[in-house]
């Protein structure tokens, strides 16, 4: 059995974050969101995986490069524009062969891996089979219509969902899925879309089977998604040893703290669970439940709580707290000096400020 993992598309919802960096690498409790989707292929017992790249970069080859600390063989295969989910599976199909495979979305995020996944196809022995979560939002999926225990339809993002069901991002297929791919036609909005997969595999009496998952699932296509993720992330994250890092002056830590090679807290007062990157210093500061600090950060007299702050920012007395909030890499949050008091913003485009 094979993979296939995307890491192409625009990720316009997550400007402008995205606008410097592609989405699959920005981390979630200080991993990159795509080493999650490396770990779980490779826990399955899968050895070999495609991974869909815009072809108009290398960022994420030289971010993964040949797979080999996952114990993966990874093939790059180059999309020259987004132009589906289906099209990833019609421009892999030399990599595929005639293997089943697990088409898993990099950018989706789900407990407890996908080992289960793989062993019920294998077991149920369909032509499809598809992993369905329950959400608040399905008007925002592929939306399955459900009757006793077989999905007899699913709709793209449907005005009118008929269940309360995702269809999420991992599906498997055996190779009958090729005959859906080269059948379906683009969507209005210029796709080849999976969910017309699924419709054809369906009306032309393929098997399609499906579990349900019942830990969480997270696609993380808006900054509130990965701001979820996160806190999910953190709260089932196992405590460590803080080797490297030191904790000096006034400061306490309660919960689970994680505090990498190089950390330093001084004075400041640490809820878990939070993460604290390599070489991050926090200083008389208070960083609070399900926050995420990455690499090389200083944070001096501020409150920082639910948020994710990437890699050598710099937040230095701001009088109050940060929350909810998704600071890019290299952001500035400082204090305006001198006079008249002012507020004063250096944003990029597409970026958000909400101001108490
Ligand atoms: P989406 O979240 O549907 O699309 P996107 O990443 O372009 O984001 P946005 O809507 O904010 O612009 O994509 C789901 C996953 O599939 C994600 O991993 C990106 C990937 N993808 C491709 O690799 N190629 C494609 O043609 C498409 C549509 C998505």
């Amino acid at each position: 059995m094979k993979a296939l993992i995307t890491a192409g598309g625009r990720g316009t919802r997550l400007r402008p974050i995205t606008h410097t960096r592609n989405k699959h690498l920005i981390p979630i409790a200080n991993k990159p969101i795509l080493h999650y989707a490396l770990e779980y292929v490779a826990e399955a017992g899968i050895r070999e995986a495609g991974i869909i790249v815009n072809a108009d970069s290398d960022e994420v080859q030289r971010a993964l490069g040949d797979g080999s600390r996952w114990g993966l063989r990874l093939r790059y295969i180059p999309q020259e524009a987004p132009l589906g989910l289906a099209h990833c599976i019609k421009i892999s199909r030399e990599f595929l062969g005639d293997e089943p495979f697990v088409f898993y979305l990099g950018d989706n995020m789900v407990v407890g891996g996908i080992r289960r996944f793989v062993e019920e196809f294998r077991s149920r022995g369909s032509n499809c089979h598809l992993t369905l979560s329950r959400v608040r939002d399905p008007e925002r999926f592929g939306v399955p219509e459900i009757r006793g225990d077989r999905i007899v339809s699913v709709e793209e993002k449907p005005a009118a969902p008929k269940s309360g069901y995702a269809v999420a991002g991992i599906y498997l297929y055996d190779r009958t899925v090729f005959e859906a791919v080269d059948a379906i036609r683009p969507s209005a909005r210029g796709e080849l879309e999976i969910s017309d997969v699924h419709q054809w595999l369906l009306e032309h009496g393929r098997r399609v089977t499906f579990t349900e998952m019942t830990g969480w699932w997270k696609d993380t296509g808006l900054p509130d998604d990965l701001l979820e993720a996160n806190r999910l992330i953190l709260d089932h994250m196992p405590a460590r040893e803080n080797a490297g890092a030191s904790v000096e002056g006034n400061s306490t830590l309660v919960g689970r703290v994680i505090l990498e090679p190089g950390a330093r807290v001084v004075n400041s007062n640490i809820r878990g669970p939070v993460i604290i990157g390599e070489r991050t210093v926090v200083e008389d500061s208070y960083i609070g439940p399900f926050t995420a600090i990455h690499h090389d950060c200083l944070i001096r007299r501020s409150e920082v709580e639910f948020s994710i702050v990437l890699a050598n920012c710099r937040i230095e007395e701001i009088g109050i707290r940060i929350e909810g909030s998704l600071l890019g890499f290299d952001a500035r949050l400082l204090q305006a000096r001198g006079k008249p008091k002012t507020h004063r913003f250096i944003l990029g485009d597409q970026g958000t400020v909400e101001i108490a």
